[in-house]
Formats: structure tokens, C-alpha cells, sequence
């Protein structure tokens, strides 16, 4: 048994106390590696990500090379949180402690466990939605411009997701919304991690195309940002009708131009996947609730192009960067938020696109709805 699934009881630093495990949902999607608890100090209860070791001390592993890089692996995602929470992201998720404890009658190497808390949130919007009869399409739309402000704002601070998929989105009750979890598989501009060569960082059943073709863009922004934006969509076809785009894409292409079977280049199987895009979404519509279909087919459809050059509201998407030029792989805080330029080309999550689902929100139509 590994020592992260043993620390219930345990007192941690800082006053902690590990209160209860807490299973993983039938339907988590998450990574298997972290184990789950409640953890309490005084009246506040937190919620407590704990990192198993235990894969370091399988058979035939080279156990300090595995410990390594999981120990890499914890310091980025603590890390990437430490900076957003001094930043005050309001749709990011706060870490608030972390460190690591000893679990007794383990050696000190297999018995140590490093681990982060967080404000406890209600849950992710997958277990929301399978506790509540009462998620509309206005509470799906709610849901999306939160993740949208959220990873707005890690944009602005050169930070991409790469998994923004429903088991990483968590919702909080006291009007706090929705935010986004989970940058365990995040990049930052300037700080290398180690799944940064991995051509798909995220959780693959979500990913875009272009990665699982192992094209990957040289520049962050089409290569990282793209992924968010495609995500995002991703994530919009999710909730508005239960589809995963990157599932639907694949079973539309004929099997020699699956990505295990392409010997190909990306550019040469996009014309196949742009016409598995157009029956995706044909696929979609009658899904999608009236109220919002049109919205949501227009956002999915820029946010999900399987062009990476294509992809995003049209006013966010590579535009020459003219009086912005010089600035590579700046983020330009005083005016656009989540506007990057690179190589002369600016890349943005276009503000556009939060106000296009607040605007849905404020409809009266939508008001009645939940
Ligand atoms: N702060 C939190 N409050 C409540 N539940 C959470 C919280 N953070 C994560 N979870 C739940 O735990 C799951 C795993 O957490 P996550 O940070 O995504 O780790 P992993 O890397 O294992 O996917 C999430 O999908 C979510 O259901
Ligand atoms: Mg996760």
C-alpha cells in the first residue's frame, strides 16, 4: 500500500489534521497517482491532494531517477499555484499550504509524502452535474465564462493549462462560481518542466488534433495557448451536449487516417479532419439547447478548429503584431489581457469571448433559467 493512502489520522505541519479519505468519483477522469482527503484546522476544512511515491518502487524501476522527476513534477505544480494565488486569479483555484510529512513505520524514503491543500471546493462539474437535475444551459454557460476568465488569466501571467477537461473545473458554493484546478501538466513561459517535450501534456481523450499527429507548433503560444483554446471548446461541447469533440473527431475519420496509422504530416490528413470537424458539429446541433445553440456552435467551432492557425475568436488570432512588434513572448498586461506576442504575431484568448457568453447570460430568456 502505498504511504499516500495512509496518512488519515495523521497531524500535518501547520496545524492540519487528516480527517477523511475521500474517493475518487466513479466518473474522474483525473490523474491515478494523487491521493484525495479532507483535511481540517479549526473551523477550516481543506481539501488535500496527496503524491504517491509508489511508482518509484515498482520492480525493474530506477527508483531515485523516478523520485526525481516526481519530485520536479510537485515543485512545478506548486510552483505555477504559488504564483497564481499571489497574483489573486479569481478563477483559479487557491493552494493554500503544502509540504510534505513522514508516515510512520515506512522508510524515510518510501514513507514520505508531499502534498498540497486547497480551498475545499462542492466539486468538479462532472460530479455537479451528475448530483444535479438542475445544470441549463445557463448554468453551462456561467460555467464556461469562468473557465474562459480563468485561463484568461493564466495567460496573462504566460502560463498554459493543457488540461483544461471537466474533471480539472471545480465549483465552489458562496457565489465564488467556478475555477480552474489541476496545473499539473501546466507550462510557463521561461520555466522548463519536464513533460514540456511531451507532445501531448494533458489528459490525451481531450487533447486537440494537432497533438495527437505529434505536430507540435516550435512557438508557445499556437503550440500551449492553442491547446487551452481547443480545451475550452472542448469542454463547451462537454457540457452543452455530453460530447467529446476529440472522440467524435476520430470515430468520423477513416482508419488509415487515424494518428496511430498517419505516416503522414499534419498538414497533409487536415483536409480529412476539417471534414470530420464539419460532421462533429453537424452531429452536435440538434443536441444543443435552442436557447444557446447558435453561440455554441459558433464558439465550438472557432474554438475547436482543428487548424491551429484557425483557431479562437477572429480577433484573437494571429494578427500581424504591429505597434506591439519586438516584443516576443511578451504579455502585454497595460492593454489586452491574455495578448501575446511572438515571432511578429500577437495570440490571444480573446476578451471577445467571455463577453459573447455574458452577454447569453444576461438574456432575458436565460435569466429564468438556472
Ligand atoms: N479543492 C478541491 N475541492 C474538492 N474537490 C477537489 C479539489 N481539487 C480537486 N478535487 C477533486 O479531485 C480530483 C483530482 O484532483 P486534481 O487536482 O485534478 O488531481 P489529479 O492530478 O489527480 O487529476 C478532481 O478531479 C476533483 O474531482
Ligand atoms: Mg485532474
Amino acid at each position: 500500500m502505498s504511504a499516500a493512502t495512509r496518512l488519515l489520522g495523521l497531524k500535518l505541519d501547520n496545524g492540519w489534521l487528516v480527517t477523511k479519505e475521500l474517493p475518487r468519483a466513479a466518473n474522474a477522469t483525473g490523474g491515478t497517482f494523487s491521493h484525495t482527503y479532507e483535511v481540517r484546522r479549526n473551523e477550516k476544512i481543506g481539501f488535500l491532494k496527496a503524491f504517491a511515491f509508489a511508482p518509484a518502487f515498482m520492480p525493474g524501476v530506477d527508483t531515485p531517477t523516478v523520485i526525481q522527476a516526481m519530485v520536479e513534477a510537485y515543485n512545478h505544480e506548486r510552483d505555477v499555484l504559488a504564483h497564481c494565488r499571489d497574483r489573486r486569479l479569481s478563477n483559479v483555484v487557491v493552494a493554500i499550504d503544502h509540504g510534505s510529512v513522514q508516515v510512520p513505520n515506512l522508510s524515510q524514503m518510501e514513507g514520505r509524502v508531499f502534498y498540497m491543500i486547497f480551498e475545499m471546493a462542492e466539486g468538479d462539474v462532472r460530479v455537479q452535474m451528475d448530483v444535479s437535475t438542475s445544470f441549463g444551459p445557463v448554468w453551462c454557460l456561467r460555467v464556461l465564462k469562468d473557465v474562459c476568465l480563468g485561463l484568461n488569466q493564466v495567460h496573462r501571467e504566460m502560463i498554459a493549462h493543457q488540461d483544461a477537461k471537466p474533471s480539472n473545473v471545480l465549483a465552489y458554493d458562496r457565489g465564488q462560481g467556478f475555477k480552474v484546478a489541476d496545473f499539473g501538466r501546466s507550462s510557463r513561459k521561461g520555466h522548463a518542466a519536464r513533460h514540456d517535450n511531451l507532445p501531448v501534456a494533458g489528459d490525451r481523450t481531450y487533447a486537440p488534433p494537432e497533438l495527437l499527429y505529434g505536430f507540435v507548433a516550435p512557438d508557445f503560444a499556437p503550440r500551449r495557448l492553442g491547446c487551452d483554446l481547443y480545451m475550452l471548446g472542448n469542454l463547451a461541447s462537454f457540457l452543452f451536449s455530453g460530447v467529446n469533440v476529440t472522440a467524435q473527431l476520430l470515430s468520423h475519420l477513416d482508419v488509415q487516417h487515424h494518428p496511430q496509422q498517419w505516416a503522414g504530416t499534419y498538414e497533409q490528413v487536415l483536409p480529412y479532419i476539417q471534414n470530420a470537424f464539419t460532421s462533429v458539429l453537424a452531429d452536435l446541433s440538434p443536441i444543443v439547447d435552442p436557447l444557446v445553440r447558435q453561440a455554441a456552435l459558433n464558439m465550438l467551432r472557432e474554438m475547436c478548429n482543428p487548424d491551429v492557425t484557425l483557431r479562437g475568436h477572429p480577433r484573437g488570432r494571429g494578427r500581424s503584431s504591429g505597434r506591439r512588434a519586438g516584443g516576443d513572448g511578451r504579455c502585454d498586461h497595460a492593454g489586452h489581457p491574455a495578448l501575446w506576442t511572438e515571432r511578429g504575431q500577437e495570440h490571444r484568448l480573446h476578451p471577445k469571448d467571455c463577453r459573447a457568453l455574458l452577454r447569453l447570460m444576461a438574456a432575458p430568456s436565460g435569466r429564468q433559467q438556472r
